[in-house]
């Protein structure tokens, strides 16, 4: 156990006696406990009720009948106090290349960007499909949504035509917003193109908007397609909000479940904006002198959350970064951090791994002086990472948090508080402020204690909370509420130690977390059997030494067809993306299987493991000389 740092003199959180204090309080009466964290949000009308959960019928509401815009709490009210104070940072991907907008600036580009989408007809509920490289015009485009009551549905860059199709006609998007070409490191990726794949023949898209990010000119659709910049440049500085209820949705994210289908994650406006204002707020203990660099693709929901929402709500200027940890160089992100004065640094153990590999130097050549914490979100963060993060990359002197939460929480429910929780190497340690986590155990029943491991549940509700999977309830409630009965099921597994710490030990699901992304093995079966070649697809994970998880994909093709690997692989690209594509790909004569047919997945996860003998009783198996084949065929990968 390591001793947290000191606290600030102007920390929210003066001890850890204080957060005891306060945590309990927030547990046995959490109405109020969010009634008085919603006076730092402006609201245009008050709440009738602060919230109503029935976990049954998994209805989730907090602050029936108020009114307010997260637009406007995010830029408006601090363009009025403090226009010049810096909202973005905009860190190209060329070094050295920064842009600073200012909350006056960011007021007025919002304010074109929503004037824009008035204009195409887009109105309060519509939703608006954002494909974009870390750009500033991202920001803008959903802040635009947020200000004009239209959803935003951020779909990462990095997914394929068919990919983004599939969550254009879900979302039933008319509007998307792209870039000619993005830029990442020393790579170029033609979206405009990828988009024009993913829209052909689709009679929902009515407007392609086009930023050019680069020189490079794309073929524009007539009637159709948009360049962003003269659209705008039309357009009045200034744009009256529409004032929201707290359960009108903000914004969609596409996330993988167990089945081939992603969901769309819904989040609404009070709730939400909440939840991530709190929690930036005691988990990143914002000050004014802040600057906070969050490495995240906005693509994600740490991006949503903690670059732009959570900071901004608190008037902290937040860093957009366009490129990636290793470019040109592995100093570039303590470069970026040392340049913008970055005060904060919210990362993954993926980046973090693989900057280790260049050894202490690149971080040794930077200062990082700027620093006081230091993030962690997205995996577990093994006690090697979390030890080099806190001695080299924070010298020592940086509080560590180890952040736990997913796409369908909206915010970080347990993480340690800087100056405040004791630090233990690998655990995320506490419960944020009404949260109420729980373990259950095979049976169903809560495990109670210290010194226990268990499935993890949430009990009650939090502001943050996603409220339904957009168009389908039916699925959001299955999906979190049937497992263990008037809890939210959260797909991970934990263990709570004899301090009362929690351990993240990784999901239960047939749910991969590859490089911090999350991506469902069913998703990449689907794909690969859209091969013609192949019949059948089974896909594991296994211990990864950079993206903590690798992909295998065993395959069993029609015996009249020939198909390379690496056709599947491209296969898996073409409709995910690269970052799901298999590492490892071993056709296979057959799968284990039980009698009425159930692959044995445990057998293909304990061979991807490396395991060679001890795989149980296989006596249940429709073929168990099966077992041995595949092992064969794996020797060696
Ligand atoms: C899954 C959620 C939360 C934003 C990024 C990922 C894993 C997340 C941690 C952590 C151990 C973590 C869990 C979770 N996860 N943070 N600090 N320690 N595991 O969001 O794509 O919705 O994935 O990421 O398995 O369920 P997401």
């Amino acid at each position: 156990m390591i001793p947290p740092k000191p606290a600030l003199p102007s920390a929210h959180t003066p001890s850890f006696a204080a957060f005891e204090a306060r945590y309990a309080a927030s547990i046995a009466d959490p109405a109020a406990f969010w009634a008085a964290e919603a006076k730092a949000l402006d609201w245009f009308r008050p709440a009738d009720a602060v919230m109503r959960f029935d976990p049954l019928t998994a209805d989730i509401v907090w602050f029936a009948g108020a009114k307010l815009n997260a637009c406007y709490n995010c830029v408006d009210r601090h363009a009025a106090s403090t226009p010049d104070r810096t909202a973005l940072i905009w860190a190209a991907n060329a070094p050295g290349e920064y842009e600073h907008i200012t909350f006056a600036e960011l007021l007025a580009h919002v304010s074109r960007f929503a004037n824009l989408l008035r204009e195409l007809g887009v109105k309060k509920g519509d939703r608006v499909c954002l494909y974009l490289p870390m750009i500033p015009d991202l920001a803008y485009a959903m802040l635009a949504c947020a200000r004009v009551g239209a959803v935003h549905s951020v779909v990462f860059a990095g997914f394929s035509a068919e990919a983004l199709r599939d969550r254009i006609l879900d979302a039933g998007a008319a509007v998307i917003v792209t870039a000619n070409e993005g830029l990442r490191g020393d790579k170029t990726i033609a979206l405009k193109a990828i988009v024009d794949k993913a829209v052909a023949g689709l009679d929902v898209v009515e407007h392609v908007l086009v930023a050019r990010r680069t020189e490079a000119d794309v073929p524009m659709h007539p009637g159709r397609d948009e360049w962003l910049g003269p659209a705008l440049a039309r357009q009045r500085p200034y744009c009256p909000v529409e004032w929201m209820d707290a359960e009108d949705p903000l914004f969609i994210l596409y996330t993988s479940g167990s089945t081939g289908k992603p969901k769309g994650v819904l989040h609404t406006t009070g709730g939400y904006l909440l939840y991530v204002a709190s929690t930036f707020r005691y988990v990143f203990d914002a000050q004014p002198s802040d600057v906070h660099f969050c490495t995240a693709d906005i693509g994600w929901v740490t991006g949503h959350s903690y670059i732009l929402y959570g900071p901004l709500a608190n008037a902290v200027p937040s860093v957009i970064f366009e490129s990636t940890p290793v470019y040109p160089d592995p100093s570039r992100l303590w470069r970026v951090v040392d340049d913008v004065g970055a005060t904060i640094l919210y990362t993954a153990p993926t980046a973090l791994r693989a900057l280790m590999r260049f050894g202490d130097g690149p971080v040794s050549r930077t200062s990082r002086a700027s620093l006081r914490i230091l993030g962690s979100v997205g995996e577990p963060i093994n006690p090697e990472v979390w030890r080099w993060f806190h001695d080299i990359c924070g010298n020592g002197r940086c509080s560590v948090v180890d952040t736990w939460w997913q796409t369908e929480t909206g915010g970080i429910l347990i993480s340690a508080l800087p100056g405040v929780t004791p630090l233990e190497p690998g655990a995320a340690t506490r419960p944020l402020y009404g949260i109420r986590p729980l373990l259950m155990d095979a049976d169903g029943n809560e495990v109670h204690g210290n010194g226990v491991s268990g499935n993890l549940c949430l009990a009650g509700t939090w502001p943050g909370q996603a409220r339904t999977i957009f168009g389908d309830h039916a699925r959001f409630a299955l999906t979190y509420f049937s497992a263990y009965t008037g809890y939210y099921f959260t797909g991970d597994g934990a263990r709570r130690d004899e301090n009362g710490n929690y351990w993240i030990t990784g999901r239960v699901d047939d749910v991969l977390n590859v490089s911090g992304h999350r991506i469902g093995t069913a998703e990449i079966e689907s794909a690969l059997i859209e091969h013609p070649a192949v019949v059948e697809a089974a896909v594991v994970g296994y211990p990864h030494d950079l993206k903590g998880t690798g992909i295998r994909a065993y395959v069993v093709t029609r015996p009249d067809m020939t198909c390379q690997t690496v056709e599947l692989q491209a296969q898996v690209r073409a409709a995910i993306g690269p970052f799901a594509m298999p590492d490892q790909v071993v056709i296979v004569p057959g799968l284990p299987k039980t009698r009425s047919g159930k692959i044995m997945r445990r057998i293909l996860r304990k061979i991807a493991e490396g395991e060679k003998h001890a795989f149980g009783d296989l006596a249940t198996l429709a073929d168990p000389g099966v077992v041995a084949e595949i092992l064969e065929l794996c020797e060696g990968l």
